[in-house]
C-alpha cells in the first residue's frame, strides 16, 4: 500500500526554464599599465570605475535578489539571479570571450560550495550544532521516536498517524525475509570476507531478485523497492556477521522490534533462546536513528549519483554502501577504538595530546566539515553509552574517552580550530559492548543509513530539475599528438 503522505511530483516548484538575462556590451576602457579592457562595477568587488551591467529581469529570481559578475577579459558584467543564497552555475554559462568559446564554469573540487540538489529531507547548521529530519530536532526524535518511524518520516515528509505507523511497521516486517538464494551467495564468499564488502555485493545482487525495481517511475513499485531495502538491509547485515563468524544464519522474526530483531538474527544461537535486553535494544534503534540521514554525505551523493543513471535504487544502495565502506566515512569509529587501544591508559593522555598537537597524528572521533561547535548525535550518543554500559558493564575504554574528551575540550588547540566530538567518539564504545567486531562497525552506520538514502533518492526521483548526474572537468592532460610506434618509444 502506498501511503497517503508523500510528496507529488506536480508540487514541486518548476524548474526554471530559462531566464532572460544575458551580457551587454559596455564600452571597454583601458586600465592604465595593464592593456586589459573592462568595466568595472562600482562597489561590487571594492573598485569604483564604471557601473554597466546587464540586468535581467528581477522578478524572474522570485526574490529580486541579483550578482554582478564583471568580466575583465571583455568587459562585460552580468547581473545573476540569486535564489536561496546561491547562483546556478549554469548562469555562468553565458559569460565568454568570444562565440566559440565554451562558456564560464566553476571549480570546485569535493564539492565544498556546490549545492546539487533542493532538498526537503535534512536540515544541518554546523555552526549551531542543529541537525534536523524534516523539520524535527534530532534530540527529540532520539527521545521520542522510533527508527521505524523516523523512515517513514524521512521517506514520506510527516510523521505517520498510528495506523500508518502500524501499517508501515507491517510492510517492512514482511519484508525482512531474502530469497534463498542469497543464502547461496553469502555462503560462497571467503571464511573471513569482510561483512560491509559481503553487504554491498549482497544488495547490489538483489536487484537481480527482483527485476521490476527497473521501473522507476511506476510510485507503486518505487515504494516496494523502499520497504525492501529498509527490510532486509539488517538481515543481510546480519547474516555477513554470522558468514564471518561460521555461525547458522537466523530468519528474522516478525515478533520482534526492528533492533530487537537484528540483535536477534546477530547472537541468537539456533538451540539457546535469545532475547535482547530492552535497553541495549533502545540503544541501538537511538543509534540507528541519529545515522538515518546527514544530507548530501558522500554516500547520499553516491546514491543520488549512481540512481540519477535511472538503474534500479538496489544498484544505487549498492553505491552509497561503497562509499561508507571509506575509512574517511564509515570507519571513523573503528579509528576512535583503535586509538583509545593504543592509549592504554588515561596516564599515556598528556603525551598522546602533545603528539596531535605536534602534527604526528589525529585525535580521531573529534572535528567534522559541517559541525563545527559540537556534533548534536555525539551528545546524545554519550548518554546512550550509560544506558548500555548499565547492561553490559562498563568498557574499560570509556574513562580514557571521557578524559580525553576532557582534556582536549580545555586546550586551546582544540578549542581555537572547533574541534570536538563527533558521533564516531562515543559510538564505537557501544558497538564493542555489544559485542560488535570492528568490521561489523559500518553496516550498523549502512543499516542505519538505509531510510536516508532511500529518501534521498525517491526526492531524486521525482524532481524534475535533476538530470543524469555528470561534472564538467578542466582538461590539463597534453594537446593532441601523434600515436608513437612502440619501437621509437
Ligand atoms: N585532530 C587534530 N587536529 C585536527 C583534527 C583532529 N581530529 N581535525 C582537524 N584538525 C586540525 C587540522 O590539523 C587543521 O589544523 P591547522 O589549521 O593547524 O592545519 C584544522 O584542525 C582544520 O582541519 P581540516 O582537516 O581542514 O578540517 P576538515 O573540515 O577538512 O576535516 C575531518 C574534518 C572530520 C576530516 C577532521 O576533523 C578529521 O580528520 N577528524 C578525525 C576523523 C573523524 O573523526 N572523522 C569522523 C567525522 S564524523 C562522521 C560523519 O559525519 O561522516
Amino acid at each position: 500500500m502506498v501511503p497517503a503522505i508523500g510528496l507529488p511530483a506536480q508540487d514541486r516548484e518548476a524548474p526554471v526554464e530559462s531566464r532572460e538575462w544575458g551580457p551587454r556590451r559596455a564600452p571597454p576602457m583601458t586600465l592604465p599599465g595593464t592593456g586589459w579592457c573592462t568595466t568595472r562595477v562600482k562597489g561590487t568587488f571594492g573598485m569604483t570605475t564604471q557601473q554597466s551591467t546587464a540586468t535581467s529581469d528581477p522578478a524572474a529570481t522570485g526574490t529580486g535578489e541579483t550578482l554582478t559578475v564583471a568580466d575583465n577579459r571583455t568587459g562585460l558584467s552580468y547581473e545573476v539571479p540569486i535564489t536561496d543564497g546561491t547562483i546556478r552555475a549554469m548562469d555562468l554559462r553565458q559569460i565568454k570571450v568570444g562565440d566559440d568559446d565554451f562558456g564560464l564554469m566553476t571549480y570546485d573540487p569535493a564539492f565544498m560550495n556546490t549545492a546539487s540538489c533542493r532538498s526537503e529531507i535534512t536540515f544541518l547548521d554546523g555552526d549551531r550544532g542543529i541537525l534536523r529530519y524534516r523539520g524535527y530536532p534530532i534530540e527529540q526524535l532520539a527521545e521520542h521516536s522510533s527508527f521505524v518511524e523516523v523512515a517513514y518520516l524521512l521517506v514520506f515528509g510527516e510523521l505517520p498517524t498510528q495506523a500508518q505507523l502500524d501499517s508501515w511497521t507491517e510492510e517492512i516486517k514482511g519484508h525482512t525475509f531474502v530469497h534463498e538464494n542469497v543464502k547461496k551467495f553469502m555462503e560462497g564468499f571467503r571464511y573471513d570476507a569482510h561483512p560491509m564488502g559481503m553487504l554491498q555485493a549482497s544488495v547490489g545482487a538483489l536487484s537481480t531478485f527482483y527485476p521490476e525495481a527497473k521501473d522507476i517511475a511506476d510510485e507503486e513499485i518505487r515504494h516496494r523497492q523502499i520497504v525492501r531495502l529498509i527490510g532486509k538491509m539488517p538481515t543481510l547485515g546480519a547474516w555477513a556477521f554470522r558468514h564471518t563468524t561460521g555461525r547458522p544464519y537466523v530468519y528474522p522474526k516478525k515478533e520482534l522490534s526492528y533492533a530487537g530483531n537484528f540483535l536477534s538474527m546477530l547472537f541468537a544461537m539456533s538451540i539457546v533462546g535469545y532475547e535482547a535486553d530492552p535497553r541495549i535494544e533502545r540503544a541501538l534503534d537511538i543509534l540507528l536513528i541519529l545515522h538515518a540521514d546527514h544530507e548530501q554525505n558522500c554516500s547520499t551523493s553516491a546514491v543520488r549519483s549512481v540512481g540519477s543513471s535511472q538503474v534500479d535504487p538496489y544498484s544505487a544502495v549498492a553505491a552509497g554502501v561503497s562509499a561508507l565502506y571509506g575509512p574517511l566515512h564509515g570507519g571513523a569509529n573503528e579509528a576512535v577504538l583503535r586509538m583509545l587501544n593504543r592509549i592504554g591508559t588515561t596516564e599515556n593522555i598528556p603525551d598522546f595530546i602533545e603528539g596531535v598537537k605536534a602534527g604526528k597524528e589525529r585525535l580521531m572521533g573529534f572535528g567534522h566539515r559541517v559541525y563545527k561547535n559540537f556534533d548534536p548525535r555525539a551528545t546524545i550518543i554519550k548518554k546512550a553509552c550509560d544506558d548500555v554500559f548499565e547492561v553490559t558493564g562498563v568498557n574499560p575504554k570509556l574513562a580514557i574517552a571521557v578524559e580525553l574528551e576532557k582534556i582536549a575540550l580545555a586546550d586551546d588547540y582544540f578549542v581555537s580550530r572547533k574541534l570536538y566530538p563527533n558521533v564516531d567518539f562515543y559510538s564505537g564504545l557501544i558497538y564493542e559492548a555489544l559485542g560488535m567486531p570492528v568490521e561489523m562497525f559500518p553496516v550498523l552506520f549502512a543499516i542505519g543509513r538505509t531510510p536516508g538514502w532511500v529518501a534521498q533518492w525517491r526526492e531524486m526521483i521525482t524532481d524534475k530539475e535533476q538530470k543524469i548526474s555528470r561534472p564538467r572537468q578542466v582538461y590539463i592532460g597534453p594537446d593532441e599528438r601523434d600515436y608513437v610506434p612502440m619501437a621509437k618509444r
